[in-house]
């Protein structure tokens, strides 16, 4: 059913319009942002609502606080607010509540064209507990609720469910970020020009049995890549040396290759080194790759076959790094096929946190079909797993 969005809503002069977003964006050891897109990928959602003469409460988690104040204060949305004010051109808001008083009179005090950033949602234990009373409180704070979240839109905590569901009788759209995503993953995923080609790479096969369960009934070929390549090696019977694997997913990994059997292809050869911090080790192997060895990334030979196969592809889909390629020497895999599939003339979609980030790093999001703000919820759209988050929202 198609959802209602910005473009369903008319008189937002004057409103106050509570923007459910995700900036639960990559952060280093002090806390700071080291990679803003899913901030620059709300901007379209709130800078509209403000030319319409609304104001902006903004919310969103940001990590997986424990509840330890200490701990816990690199996952503040201080940065974040002061980046969207950056970004927006313009002074942001913040309160240092979820909800309460100060977040109340913070509200109150909103004018027409202005944004205020309220404290991460998971320093209140409510919002992953999907708490109603924790959601009302939240609801009451605006005239209008909108999704803008594609990120957490598989998750059920009260900012995405409840609060939506507290609002009922008030209008609740999908802002443009959702929209697009669920747009261009509709149309691309129901029809799908042929040859379709995934690219699955990342640590674990267990982390995303749905995902390539989904991606094999869809498309014509899956090329492996990242450490899950050594779970399905060992799983043929190969040896592995000490690469990285799923020792208890053997079985999993079988079921998966007789399901793509004619379709999934491994590499057939390894960069390897003698330990992960020791690069001046590395060396190519083809077929086994040897004891006291560890597997870091695809090698030359793969990434010529896999390359061939991108470029022939009507539609690639690509979830996983295909190597360690966070270390610069490991991360050739990587960033060649990124590169092979910037030049690409079919449609490429790239999906999934660290997949989304490696393809930036190498200065190649812009030239990709589409690239994901969700991680969790692109390989579960995929999969086709109903989001109760967007049951809430109005229909058309
Ligand atoms: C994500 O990064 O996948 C979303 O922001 C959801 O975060 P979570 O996995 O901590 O719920």
């Amino acid at each position: 059913m198609a959802k209602k969005t910005l473009n369903d809503l008319s008189n937002l002069g004057g409103k106050k319009v509570l923007v459910r977003v995700d900036f639960n964006v990559p952060l280093d050891a002090e806390g700071n942002i080291t990679n803003d897109r899913r901030i620059r990928g709300a901007l379209p959602t709130l800078q509209r609502i403000l030319d319409a003469g609304a104001a902006v409460i903004v919310v969103s988690h940001l990590g997986r606080p424990k509840g330890d104040p200490k701990k816990d204060a690199p996952f503040r949305m201080d940065r974040a607010a002061v980046r969207l004010g950056e970004l927006l051109g313009k002074p942001v808001h913040k309160v240092d509540e979820v909800v309460g008083p100060s977040a109340t009179a913070a509200v109150q005090a909103l004018k027409p064209g202005e944004v205020l950033v309220l404290e991460n949602l998971r320093f209140h234990p409510g919002e992953q507990a999907g708490d109603a009373a924790f959601a009302a409180e939240l609801a009451k704070l605006g005239d209008v609720y909108v999704n803008d979240a594609f990120g957490t839109c598989h998750r059920k905590d009260a900012s995405m469910v409840a609060v939506p569901a507290a609002m009922k009788g008030k209008p609740r759209v999908v802002g443009t970020l959702v929209a697009k995503e669920l747009d261009i993953l509709d149309r691309l995923l129901s029809n799908p020009p042929r040859p379709f080609v995934g690219i699955l790479g990342g640590g674990k096969v267990s982390d995303k049995i749905g995902f390539i369960k989904a991606l094999l009934a869809r498309v014509d070929r899956v090329l492996i890549g990242g450490a899950m390549t050594y779970t399905f090696m060992k799983a043929q019977g190969h040896q592995v040396g000490s690469s990285r694997l799923e020792a208890d997913k053997l079985d999993l990994a079988r079921e998966l290759l007789a399901l793509g059997k004619g379709k999934i292809e491994l590499p057939v050869d390894h960069l390897v080194v003698e330990k992960i911090d020791a690069p001046q080790t590395a060396r190519i192997v083809e077929g086994d790759i040897p004891d006291g060895t560890v597997g870091v990334d695809i090698g030359p030979k793969t990434i010529a076959k896999y390359s061939e196969t991108v470029k022939q592809a009507a539609i690639v889909v690509w979830n996983g790094p295909l190597g360690k390629f966070e270390d610069e020497p490991y991360s050739k895999g990587t960033k060649e096929i990124a590169r092979v599939l910037s030049a690409s003339k079919g449609i490429t979609i790239v999906g999934g946190g660290e997949t989304a980030e490696a393809v930036e790093e190498f200065g190649l999001a812009e030239k990709m079909t589409h690239v994901s703000t969700g991680g969790g919820a692109f390989l579960e759209y995929v999969e086709g797993t109903p989001f109760a988050a967007l049951a809430q929202i109005d229909d058309k």
